[in-house]
């Protein structure tokens, strides 16, 4: 029997070769930190700063190079980065594009963890912001100045899922020569073209409907230029941002029902909306593809579809302990934050800590995201909880 010596050297040095010929439909997942090169002169010529080869795990794999390749196409860009979150990919394009001295602009709507970043992080790191209203583009006109570096964009808000005039937007963030990115978690790649809208870049949570199974979080940041993208790998790299091939493999293999997924989520939330809309507790529905949605006519001219998220307004007059009794209700719908998964999920949403002016939607928020159960039970699951508020 070998010394324990051998047997750990030749468990590791075994002498294995990816298969040649093994036509699978799937691709393999590959996995690595280290890279081994086959010489010193292999490992010194190595060139960290293109990615066209493979140095160590963080700068790319096989299988992260194959969904980066998938994400940029989704999009009809050209070039891919991964982070493992969708807020480390917000992260991203502000570490890339901004330092100090320069001022972001981020709509009033925004995702909240990134207009927390813009008052924490990029505050301390010497940068400023401000909040424009994404209805007016003239307003963001009117803030652009010499200090303005990068315009984020968002349509719709995920919260109050108003939809911003993005064509409006991108012109005056050109006019002014400022870079834009849109978060495009919402259209997923499916609702609208943003780059046939003239945006920088495009930068989605593929936690929410690329993963599509509630236990993925990662982020994407994709461009059509090369000098842009280049400067997000450098940051990439110096961020450290890497992400697990298991977890790559979840959205490689999550990506080709991407579009039938999107679609389901999108008719059975119009269905249930518009449902809604009806009962008498419901002050208001607030859905981009309803003409009750703030923005509706902007949504309108762009999109072809809809994310399956939507929030109502309850009645005003109802006190906060019926509307948290109307959530805990529900059984169908969870409670908890996310959306794109199969489970639907509701949160209600204090709008006063969120917005500076809540006047011009009052009433009690409640977000759902609509998962992939049949929509009669959820139906059956609202009608049954809103009983609730008498
Ligand atoms: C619009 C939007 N952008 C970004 C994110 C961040 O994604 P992650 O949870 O992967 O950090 C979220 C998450 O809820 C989101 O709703």
């Amino acid at each position: 029997m070998a010394d324990h010596t051998d047997l750990t050297t030749g468990l590791i040095h075994h002498p294995y070769q990816p298969p040649a010929g093994f036509g699978a439909v799937m691709p393999a997942i590959h996995k690595a930190s280290t890279v081994v090169f086959a010489n010193v002169a292999a490992l010194r010529s190595r060139d960290w700063k293109s990615r066209a080869g493979y140095t160590y795990g963080l700068h790319g794999t096989p299988t992260t190079f194959t969904l980066e390749q998938r994400l940029a196409t989704l999009e009809g860009g050209s070039h891919c980065v991964l982070a493992p979150s969708g807020l480390a990919a917000i992260l991203l394009v502000n570490v890339a594009l901004l330092k100090a001295g320069d001022e972001v602009l981020l709509p009033d709507n925004v995702y909240g963890p990134s207009k927390d970043m813009a008052r924490t992080l990029l505050a301390d790191w010497g940068i400023g912001h401000q909040r424009y209203d994404p209805q007016d583009a003239s307003d963001l006109a009117r803030r652009l100045g010499p200090r303005s570096k990068l315009v984020w964009l968002e349509a719709p808000g995920s919260v109050t899922m108003e939809f911003g005039d993005l064509p409006g937007l991108v012109a005056a963030a050109r006019a002014a020569g400022v870079a834009t990115a849109l978060d495009n978690t919402w259209g997923a790649g499916i609702a609208f073209r943003p780059f046939e809208l003239d945006i920088d870049i495009v930068m989605q949570a593929l936690t929410k409907y690329p993963s599509g199974g509630a236990d993925v979080l990662m982020g994407s940041v994709v461009t059509r230029e090369r000098g842009l993208h280049e400067r997000l790998m450098q940051a990439h790299g110096r961020l450290g941002l890497g992400v697990g091939a298991n977890d790559v493999e979840l959205v490689l293999r999550s990506l080709p029902s991407l579009a039938l997924r999107y679609h389901a989520h999108d008719r059975a939330a119009r269905a249930l909306a518009g449902w809604l809309a009806g009962q008498p507790r419901v002050a208001r529905v607030l859905h981009p593809a309803l003409a009750s949605g703030v923005g509706h006519a902007h949504w309108a001219g762009l999109c072809k579809a809809a994310a399956g998220l939507f929030s109502v307004l309850l009645d005003p007059a109802l006190d906060a302990a019926r509307v948290d009794a109307f959530v805990d209700a529900l059984r169908l719908f969870r409670i908890g934050y996310s959306w794109g998964g199969p489970v639907s999920l509701v949160v209600p949403y204090d709008l006063s800590a969120m917005r500076e002016d809540r006047s011009a939607l009052p009433g009690h928020l409640v977000r759902f995201s609509i998962g992939l159960e049949d929509p009669a039970d959820l139906q059956a699951d609202l009608e049954r909880a809103l009983a609730v508020l008498g």
